[in-house]
């Protein structure tokens, strides 16, 4: 009997060629997985795409929970952006796609594990970083990185071999998708001098064109977790499905970036990320409200380095363990109500509300109730600042 290899499968021609080049390369029957992360799309489909095309088995997970609950929720509470800009949906989803090939291949005593990515970019480590922390005896195979075709020869090589190539004018783009946001590279996006062009965006309209009304939402917090939307409850994957429509329809979430990649290039990439944007503007506007100050600032400095090493694939990883447990401990008090306004391509927290709120009105206000002895700030300030007085005296000013 054949050893066994479990692809990362998506359907599209790349991994459709990999099935029969891997069963051809080395000789081993290839098991097709398709994970569902949120993407809309027909796994059915996909699913008996795999078999024709020339796997021995073709199997359909659906994830979207699991990366709610586990990825996503941990991104939130970590307000997970990499250099500032991108919610790194990729990074996130990439451990879980391995796990999951991993698990199957335990499943079905495989003896090897492959995905389509090529050798420039940051998924090929994301994969093989999983794989290497959960299963180091399955072997890695990586056509795309071995093949040296170009999409020329992929089609060639497809019609040679029955795989159905895609018909009339294929998308310019290559692009990622799932919960959290939607990727889109390569073609003109290419040259970073111009400006992003039009058709690379699915999920959002032109902020230039979006209504000109405003539109309120109010998202509910539990430990940092959003629980709900306009005061209905509702499960993540579902509220998260809403906050994407609801901001893409008003151009909330484009993002527009050079990006350094883990392999040492830079990189022009366009996201769209409504509900992201949306969320992580309400969270963090909600840790402002009911974090203690010296948390809220230790903790940016964990953030930083929490979207950098989930960005380089190191998820199962003691690190990103031992901050998640960190940032799970700050969310304790993080419940509230946050009110965004959607607006022509802006989400911004404009009202928020919590029974953990830190806001102390009677300290903070200027008006009549106020109880904040203004007195003793003068003997605070006097030893705050003898560090600087101490220096001017005796160096002289410092400028
Ligand atoms: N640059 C982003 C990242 O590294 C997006 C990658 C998209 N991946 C893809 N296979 N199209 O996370």
């Amino acid at each position: 009997m054949a050893e066994k290899c479990v692809l990362a499968y998506s359907g599209g021609l790349d991994t459709s060629v990999a099935i029969r080049w891997i069963a051809e390369t080395y000789g081993v029957d290839v098991i097709a997985l398709a994970v569902d992360v949120g993407e809309e799309r027909d796994y059915e489909g996909i699913r008996r795409k795999g078999e024709q095309v020339g796997a021995v088995e073709s199997l359909v997970v659906d994830a979207k929970q699991e990366f709610f609950d586990e990825h996503i929720t941990r991104a939130i509470a970590a307000n997970l952006t990499y250099e500032r800009k991108y919610v790194a949906f990729t990074a996130l989803a990439r451990p879980l796609l391995a796990k999951e090939q991993v698990r199957v291949a335990r499943e079905k005593g495989a003896t090897h594990v492959a995905h389509g990515c090529t050798g420039k970019g940051n998924d090929q480590v994301r994969f093989e970083v999983t794989y290497a922390a959960l299963a180091p005896e399955l072997e890695i195979i990586a056509p795309a990185r071995e093949w040296g075709m170009t999409r020329e020869d992929e089609i060639d090589y497809a019609k040679e071999h029955g795989i159905p190539v895609p018909v009339g004018k294929d998308s310019p783009y290559s692009t990622d998708t799932n919960l959290w946001g939607r990727s889109i590279e390569c073609g003109r996006i290419e040259d970073p001098s111009l400006e992003a062009p039009e058709d690379a965006w699915e999920w959002t309209v032109n902020p230039l064109e979006a209504p000109d009304e405003p539109e309120y939402v109010t998202i509910g917090f539990e430990q940092g977790v959003p629980v709900s939307l306009g005061g209905e409850r509702m499960d993540g994957v579902r509220l998260v499905g809403e906050l994407n429509a609801l901001g893409g329809a008003h151009g909330v979430g484009r993002v527009n970036m050079i990006e350094n990649r883990l392999v040492g290039i830079k990189s022009r990439e366009l996201y769209e990320c409504p509900a992201a944007t949306i969320i992580l503007e309400a969270h963090r506007d909600l840790e402002s409200l009911v974090l203690d100050r010296e948390t809220a600032h230790f903790k940016q400095h964990l953030e930083l380095k929490y979207s950098e090493l989930v960005y380089y694939g190191l998820w199962f990883t003691p690190l990103r363990v031992a901050i998640d447990a960190f940032m799970a401990q700050t969310q304790k008090p993080v419940g509230g109500e946050v009110t965004v306004r959607l607006y022509k391509g802006r989400a911004e927290a404009v009202a928020r509300e919590s029974d953990e709120s830190l806001y102390d009105f009677s300290l903070a206000t200027y008006g009549e109730e106020d109880i904040f002895d203004q007195s003793s700030s003068r003997g605070f300030i006097e030893i705050f600042g003898l560090p600087a007085k101490v220096v001017s005296m005796i160096r002289g000013v410092q400028e």
